[in-house]
């Protein structure tokens, strides 16, 4: 019965688990920073992630240390995660770990930033030298249109983190794109000058007001993203500044006339998950996937901001409704759950029961074989003993009366009658009549004695001669012994 229990509820537990269906893949996200186009970027990922629901996703954010997102890149490998998609903050730095991590056989995806080598599974990100590029043709344009000036133009570029890909590209684009276009006939140099604005907009600010305090302000600034774009713009109003990211804050800026363009620096999470799934599952996938850019300018601004405004809307729906969707499937779990444990204690009680129920079948059959068939033997043994018995006590009686007045009739004469031993005779009689077979005789005789005293008119020595007494005295004694009074006539 034990056995039965047990069975039961691993089959239970065995179907809990079965139809309870969790994501297979955990897919680790080492995030460098948490700005708002990191935080696009996560979005993007979350909505893909909704078409691989055995997929889940685990995001941990460096904040700009190189030490902290090493430490999590590695719990993230002590961890085991199917795959692992990196931002790395500064390339040198991160690398050790992107590095570990693919020598451990976890899928490595490097998003956005580049480590240097070639240990990482596929790279999806943007063109951070055509975005420097993009940057020196705008700042030709302007100087193009400042017109032959003796002093130099300059360019004030607002960097990122030195170590990191995007800074160092966007940094050589556009160094390299305006020497190029140098030497189209203008007279004076352009001269490039930076400041180190580590990516943060309050940064941008500081550094800028610090460089203006011991320059005039520059012809032009080119920031390495919106948001130092529009920290520049708050110390040097005025100067026509460029940005990157073109999403939400440096759209915003642009329509507000704060900063003048931006080159598009697409995030493209969706395109990760995906890649992702692909490699999890084994299918082809692009190794190296470079994102275009573009310049957005005031035209382009409004129309872009408002699809943004629109996505971000849609995301934040999305978001939403993932929440309620989630509360939802805990609801039904714990629903699930709660049902199945009742069903676990119902069958539990079942078969406790069931098994009190057989167990106690069980006792009373082996109480009934052992105990009362035996007694029901002994009982139906008794009757037809009994039956037995009273059939010889009638032929026994029988065979008496039939010759009380024969002289003969003694313990041989009744055997042989009864065809009976002599031995037999006395044991059969003594068990039917509780007394020896002369003993028997001779109660027969006095019954039948008293009878005649009392219907006949026949005297004791009559009656004691008649019935074989061998004297009436020898009656007398006998009678008063039986009946317990001296025999009398009629
Ligand atoms: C966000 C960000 C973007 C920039 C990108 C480069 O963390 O600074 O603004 O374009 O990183 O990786």
């Amino acid at each position: 019965m034990r056995n039965i229990i047990i069975s039961t509820f691993v089959l239970l537990l065995f179907l809990t688990g079965c139809s309870t269906r969790q994501p297979q893949y955990r897919i680790g996200v080492s995030q460098c920073l948490d700005d708002a186009w990191r935080q696009k970027m996560n979005y993007e990922m979350e909505r893909e992630l909704l078409l691989h629901p055995d997929m889940t996703l685990s995001r941990r954010i460096a904040y700009g240390s190189n030490e902290l997102q090493c430490a999590q890149i590695d719990s993230f490998i002590k961890e085991r995660v199917d795959l692992l998609i990196v931002s790395p903050n500064e390339a040198k730095q991160v690398q050790p770990a992107v590095t570990r991590a693919y020598r451990a056989g976890i899928p490595v995806i490097v998003a956005d930033r580049r480590v240097p080598g070639d240990e990482w599974t596929a790279f999806i990100g943007g063109d951070n030298y055509k975005v420097g590029r993009l940057m020196a043709h705008w700042v030709m344009e302007k100087w193009k249109k400042r017109g032959t000036v003796s002093k130099p133009f300059v360019v004030l570029e607002v960097a990122g983190l030195p170590g990191s890909t995007p800074a160092t590209l966007r940094h050589k684009g556009m160094i390299e794109g305006i020497e190029e276009a140098k030497g189209e006939g203008l007279e004076a140099k352009v001269e490039v000058q930076s400041v180190m604005g580590r990516w943060y907009q309050e940064n941008a600010y500081e550094v800028v007001s610090a460089y203006l305090e011991t320059h005039p302000l520059p012809d032009v600034i080119v920031a390495h993203n919106d948001l130092m774009a529009i920290g520049a713009a708050e110390a040097a109003g005025g100067v026509p500044i460029m940005g990157v990211d073109g999403i939400h804050p440096g759209l915003q800026a642009i329509v507000d006339g704060k900063i003048e363009c931006s080159a598009t620096y697409s995030s493209r999470g969706d395109m990760i998950i995906d890649a992702a799934a692909r490699i999890i599952h084994k299918e082809p996938y692009v190794r190296d996937t470079v994102l275009e850019t573009a310049l957005v300018d005031i035209t382009a601004a409004k129309p872009m901001l408002k699809q943004d405004e629109a996505i971000t809307r849609d995301l934040e729906t999305l978001h939403l409704f993932q929440t309620q969707t989630e509360s939802k499937w805990r609801q039904l779990r714990y629903d699930k759950t709660l049902l199945i444990t009742w069903l676990i204690v119902s069958i539990a009680l079942f078969l406790l029961a069931a098994g009190y129920i057989i167990a106690n079948q069980v006792k009373l059959q082996q109480e009934i074989k052992q105990e009362i068939l035996p007694q029901l033997v002994d009982v139906q043994e008794a009757i037809q003993l009994s039956h037995r018995d009273v059939a010889f006590a009638d032929r026994l009686k029988q065979a008496v009366d039939d010759h009380l007045t024969d002289q003969n009739l003694s313990v041989e004469y009744l055997g042989s009658m009864l065809q009976l031993s002599r031995t037999q005779l006395f044991r059969r009689v003594k068990t039917v009549t509780g007394k020896g077979p002369l003993d028997y005789i001779r109660e027969r005789r006095l019954i039948r004695a008293d009878q005649l005293l009392h219907t006949t008119d026949m005297t004791i020595q009559q009656v004691a001669l008649e019935l074989c007494f061998s004297s009436p005295g020898y009656f007398t004694k006998c009678y008063k012994e039986y009946f317990g009074h001296l025999p009398s006539a009629r």
